[in-house]
């Protein structure tokens, strides 16, 4: 990892995915998670403060260190175990079955092959398991998606791999999941490209 990726754009993650609004949202995400958890991308640890009571433990994985300091304090005050893993999410080191919910925040638009990651999510979900994500992705509105198109490749780099252009539900579908729930909207405050958002739970 380079001085960018290592120092500049975790805080800039926190920046923009640390605020009131998005802290709301990830309250929302999460407020169905029970039991045994897994959570891809964990990235900072954001999401620690706004899981309910009904997790039982906590499984986060990440390719990249980010934070270790902080994203330590925040384990350390969760109220349930966090074992942690630096992984990639297309290949999970878990037997099938394993979990009762997978959490995806902000992260199926950064996973180099999303596809692959969604059908371990499926593999691993116990057969009445929840998926719950929370993801910026591409618009509906035909003349903002191809603006996204255009700007992709520069937000790649800005965003260590991040694309704005995803169809977050069809890729989730195309997985096999079942979307028993989702909610669009524009995040507030947030540029046209990246404000377009996709809230919901899928199931095996
Ligand atoms: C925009 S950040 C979101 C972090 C966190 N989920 C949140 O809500 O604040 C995207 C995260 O995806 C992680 N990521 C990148 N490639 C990944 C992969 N192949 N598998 C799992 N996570 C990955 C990045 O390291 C980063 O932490």
């Amino acid at each position: 990892m380079g001085l960018y990726s290592t120092y500049i754009f975790p805080r800039m993650l926190e920046l923009a995915l640390g605020g009131r609004v998005p802290t709301e949202y990830r309250h929302q995400a999460l407020a169905d998670a029970a039991g045994e958890v897994l959570e891809i991308g964990f990235g900072t640890g954001l999401n620690l403060a706004c899981y309910p009571r009904a997790v039982a433990r906590l499984t986060v994985l990440d390719p990249e260190r980010l934070l270790p300091k902080k994203v330590a304090r925040r384990i350390a005050a969760a109220s349930f175990p966090v074992e942690t893993a630096f992984l990639d999410a297309e290949r999970l080191p878990f037997e099938s079955a394993r979990f009762d919910t997978v959490v995806s925040t902000w992260t199926l638009c950064t996973i180099p092959d999303a596809a692959a990651a969604l059908g371990e999510i499926r593999r691993v979900l116990k057969p009445n398991g929840r998926f719950l994500f929370l993801e910026h992705g591409r618009s509906d509105d035909e003349r903002v998606a191809r603006r996204q198109d255009r700007w992709n490749g520069l937000q790649r780099v800005i965003g260590c791999g991040c694309n704005l252009n995803r169809p977050i539900d069809a890729l989730v579908s195309g997985a096999g999941l079942r979307i028993a729930r989702l909610e669009r909207f524009l995040m507030p405050r947030t540029p046209r490209l990246l404000a377009e958002h996709y809230l919901g739970c899928a199931t095996v």
